[in-house]
């Protein structure tokens, strides 16, 4: 009895699923018991801020969740069979010979579970650490076979970047606040940072820039650097070597000097000054991250010096303490001329690199985006990896969903990335795949990797949303090891978060391996970039956005055509950018790939496409199937219920039903823009004809009026209405024409940033649903303080039943800026989704 409610009280306590343990839950495993564990640790290392002795802990902690079992952990050899983990140097110190040490490579491992004894022997440290990951990974899923081998990195950089501000805001972050910065400095508790170095260990993640790009300079005042020394010394016991982005201009606005021209030698001293003051604190620092002459940055283009000139700067500064520049590649002009048929800012990075190329130090590595736009939901990789051979390089990746859906959709970003780390870009004719050539490999270059911009924060959650997680997951791992299949890497993530019922592993597997499909086909098809607010949040729909403006992330669709003419022959010639085998593919409409049409070709709408449909009909048609998919994503999620503990089922199937109803706002919105445009009807008469709805404008307004809603496409019929009053309530109702039976009435409705707006719903005065804009905590970062294609949303009451002449009636009582904004409602009759 004692015992019983004892494991109870303990399984209660360990299933406070919050998601701070992310996927190292080390949760018991039903065949655990039956698999013989060795009954000690050695650890061949006892320094507390060793990653041997952090492994030594790891696997202690691992085996007692997964086996129940509490192993004793010492450093060394008493002779009995153990788990051993280590170095190759303290292995052969302790145990003699050790006959796979040649084939380890930086930072790899050996693991082998053959016979009594567990080995686990690093290459390094770090790698040591990386093993016993790999071990516990292994149990954790239930795999207990016995196996032998050796694991190396594809690449030497495998860095994150956040994009931290001093502040404690996270630019593009939606995971709540920095847990680096709090009020202009370092934070003084660094236990957050330690606990995600531990993540970041447990995917072979080596290195971490922990402030944003767009960088302040006050990061190298002296408080500040102490703070750096902190963290570091927090990160480094699991292998992660802290870096920092600079602010080109710091010589001048920080350090008082009257210039920041990299040829100046007082500004270089400077530098090399500041640069040696940092590593007296933090003598392992990865290096710096830089972003200059882009987006309205200072840089090396102010004094007309090359971009190289400004790397080498930088270079110079860390090279006698080891450390790598990552410069960004993400130069261009944010002003260009949209008038100019040929401006494309997609050529902007290989105009400005190629003849740099050879001219950067060793310890330079330029960090490439992996399109040659910006994180858009599909485009070709960019053409400056098959341009640079004398250069390292790096490909720049985002975990952080600022173009697809900011968390509050579900994008699983593997598949996405697995086309573009495979792609052939064919150099001088041979096979040059995007992860071969940043890896060094293709063009011999010492040094490469990836990074990407993750931006956890405070939540719990670490990203704002549990499902988020598996693509900081399989970017560690996929950057370890890019041949893995992003399925395979996704079922790995499943187990160890959600456990091994077979149906949670069907469903999250299915959803997640749908979503960037659906979320390409609801957003931007056909290469035309993912039709967001580009001046603005980057979020909702709001194709007009991108034209007429000179961030260059231009459609050019008119009333005839869409689709940026890349073309050499008649454009901006960005084909002729690649390889000649890639480049005349691109340069040809008829042998350019479907999905990447509209990124190198004018073409009117009615052009046809390989399938045989016309452009816009392609686009109506992917909208509406992209839509369909993503209603299905939490009819199957709420199939898991009593499957997955309460927190986490909740907190999902919140954001699922959230995204059912903006996917939709994305597909009226997107379909609406262009058939306005256009004038081409929809061949399934679908766009602009709603049957169940009924128009918020259409109804008997009381203390409510009609508004034009901007962007225009954001609202059914154009119009939504808000109360008159920013205090008093205002109602709308409706005699209910349709048929009587039982529907599911959904009402869209805008919900601000700020305020809290509350609706009542009823029928014939009985109410049907409440509730409250407050999607603000609920989405957890801020969206948009406007009607528009962000704040748009829908609230749906499900089996409700209604008489033909029932008078419907919401009243909304506004709060703050929140005049409780209504668009429609649609009366949905069993099984239809409008
Ligand atoms: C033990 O770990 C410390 C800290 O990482 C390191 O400096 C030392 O060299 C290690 N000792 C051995 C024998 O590997
Ligand atoms: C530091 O933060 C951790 C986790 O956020 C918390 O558990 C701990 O109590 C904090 N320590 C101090 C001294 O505030
Ligand atoms: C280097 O920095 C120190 C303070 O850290 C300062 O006293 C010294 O003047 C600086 N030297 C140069 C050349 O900037
Ligand atoms: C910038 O440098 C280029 C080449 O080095 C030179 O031709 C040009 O005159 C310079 N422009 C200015 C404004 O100094
Ligand atoms: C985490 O974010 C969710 C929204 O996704 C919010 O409801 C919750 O309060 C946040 N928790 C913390 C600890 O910040
Ligand atoms: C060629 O470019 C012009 C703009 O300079 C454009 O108007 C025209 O449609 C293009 N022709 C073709 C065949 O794409
Ligand atoms: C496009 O929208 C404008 C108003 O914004 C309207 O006057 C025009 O009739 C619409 N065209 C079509 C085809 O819907
Ligand atoms: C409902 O219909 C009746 C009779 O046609 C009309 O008097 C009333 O104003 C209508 N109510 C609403 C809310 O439209
Ligand atoms: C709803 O309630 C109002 C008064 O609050 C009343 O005037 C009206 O007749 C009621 N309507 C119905 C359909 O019961």
């Amino acid at each position: 009895m004692l015992r019983t409610i004892f494991l109870a009280l303990f399984t209660v306590l360990v299933s406070a699923e919050d998601g701070s343990r992310a996927w190292l839950r080390y949760a018991p495993v039903p065949q655990a018991s039956s698999h013989r564990l060795p009954p000690s640790i050695i650890a061949l290392n006892s320094s507390s801020n060793s990653p041997v002795y952090v492994a030594g802990q790891e696997l202690q902690k691992g085996i007692k969740g997964v086996f129940g079992k509490e192993l004793s952990i010492s450093s060394t050899n008493k002779g009995s069979p153990a788990i051993v983990v280590g170095t190759i140097d303290a292995y052969k110190k302790t145990y003699g010979s050790f006959k796979e040490a040649r084939e380890l490579e930086e930072d790899g491992f050996f693991l082998s579970t053959t016979g009594n004894t567990v080995r686990i022997i690093g290459q390094n440290e770090r790698g040591a650490l990386y093993g016993a990951f790999e071990y516990l990974s292994r149990v954790s899923q239930g795999k207990f076979s016995s196996v032998s081998y050796v694991s190396n990195p594809h690449a030497p950089i495998r860095w994150v970047n956040e994009w931290d501000n001093l502040d404690g805001t996270i630019e593009r972050g939606y995971g709540g606040a920095s847990i680096f910065f709090k009020n202009g400095y370092v934070v003084e508790n660094v236990t957050h940072a330690a606990e995600y170095a531990r993540l970041l260990a447990s995917i072979r993640i080596n290195g971490i820039i922990i402030n944003n790009v767009n960088a302040n300079p006050t990061l190298l005042n002296d408080r500040n650097i102490a703070g750096l020394a902190r963290l570091a010394d927090a990160m480094r016991p699991f292998g992660v070597q802290l870096g920092i982005s600079l602010n080109f201009a710091s010589p001048q606005t920080f350090g008082g000097l009257s210039t920041f021209d990299p040829l100046d030698a007082n500004v270089d001293a400077w530098w090399a000054n500041i640069t040696n003051k940092i590593y007296q604190s933090v003598p392992d620092m990865a290096g710096y991250l830089i972003k200059a002459n882009s987006e309205g940055q200072p840089g090396p283009l102010t004094y007309n010096r090359t971009l190289a000139d400004g790397a080498n700067m930088f270079a110079k500064a860390v090279k006698p303490h080891g450390g790598v520049i990552m410069f960004r590649a993400f130069v261009y002009d944010n002003k260009i001329l949209y008038a100019n048929w040929k401006n494309d800012r997609a050529n902007a990075q290989v105009d400005f690199f190629k003849d740099l190329d050879g001219k950067f130090d060793d310890n330079v590595v330029v960090q490439i985006k992996y399109g040659p736009i910006d994180f858009q939901v599909r485009e070709p990789p960019s053409p400056l990896f098959s341009t640079l051979r004398k250069t390292s390089t790096a490909i720049e990746l985002q975990v952080s969903q600022e173009y697809l859906g900011q968390q509050c959709h579900l994008v699983y970003l593997g598949p996405l990335w697995k086309e573009i780390l495979e792609y052939d870009l064919r150099a001088d004719g041979k096979p040059s795949k995007v992860k071969d050539i940043y890896s060094g490999e293709r063009f011999k270059r010492p040094l490469g990797g990836s990074a990407a911009v993750v931006n956890v924060g405070t939540n719990t959650t670490w990203l704002g949303s549990h499902l988020a997680m598996s693509n900081l997951y399989a970017y560690g791992i996929m950057a370890w090891d890019p041949a893995v299949e992003p399925d395979d890497v996704l079922q790995d993530w499943i187990r160890l978060t959600f456990g091994f019922d077979r149906k949670v592993m069907e469903v999250i597997t299915d959803i997640s391996m749908k979503s960037w499909p659906a979320y390409e086909k609801h957003t931007g098809n056909l290469g035309v970039q993912t039709l967001t607010d580009i001046l603005y949040t980057h979020y909702g729909p709001n194709p007009a956005s991108q034209d007429n403006n000179g961030w260059g992330q231009w459609t050019r669709a008119d009333t005839f055509s869409i689709g940026m003419d890349r073309t050499v022959k008649n454009g901006t010639g960005n084909a002729g950018q690649y390889a000649p085998e890639i480049a005349s593919m691109f340069e040809n409409v008829d042998t350019t790939p479907d999905d990447l049409l509209l990124w190198f070709h004018h073409v009117p709408y009615t052009q046809k496409l390989k399938s045989g449909k016309t452009v816009i009909q392609h686009f109506y048609d992917a909208h509406y199937e992209g839509a369909a998919t993503v209603q299905t994503f939490w009819k199957a999620w709420e199939s898991l219920k009593g499957k997955i503990d309460t927190e986490r089922f909740e907190h999902v199937l919140f954001r699922l039903i959230y995204q059912s109803g903006h996917a939709l706002v994305w597909r009226d919105a997107i379909n609406q823009f262009y058939y306005n445009l256009s004038s081409i009807p929809d061949e399934a008469k679908r766009v602009g004809n709603h049957p169940y709805r009924i128009e918020a404008e259409k109804m008997t307004l009381s203390g409510y009026k009609p508004v034009a809603v901007t962007p225009f496409h954001t609202a059914s019929g154009y119009t939504a209405v808000v109360t008159t009053s920013n205090t008093m309530a205002g109602s709308v109702s409706t005699n209910i024409t349709f048929a009587s039976g039982v529907y599911d009435l959904a009402v869209n409705y805008y919900d601000l940033y700020e305020g809290k707006a509350q609706y009542a719903m009823s029928i014939n005065n009985r109410t049907v649903g409440t509730w409250t804009g407050d999607l603000e905590d609920k989405l957890g970062h801020e969206i948009s303080r406007f009607l528009d294609g962000h704040t748009a949303t829908r609230i749906t009451f499900r089996g409700i039943k209604v008489n033909k002449g029932d008078v419907l009636r919401i009243v909304g009582t506004p709060n703050g800026i929140e005049l409780a904004p209504l668009d429609y409602v649609s009366f949905m009759p069993p099984g239809k989704v409008d």
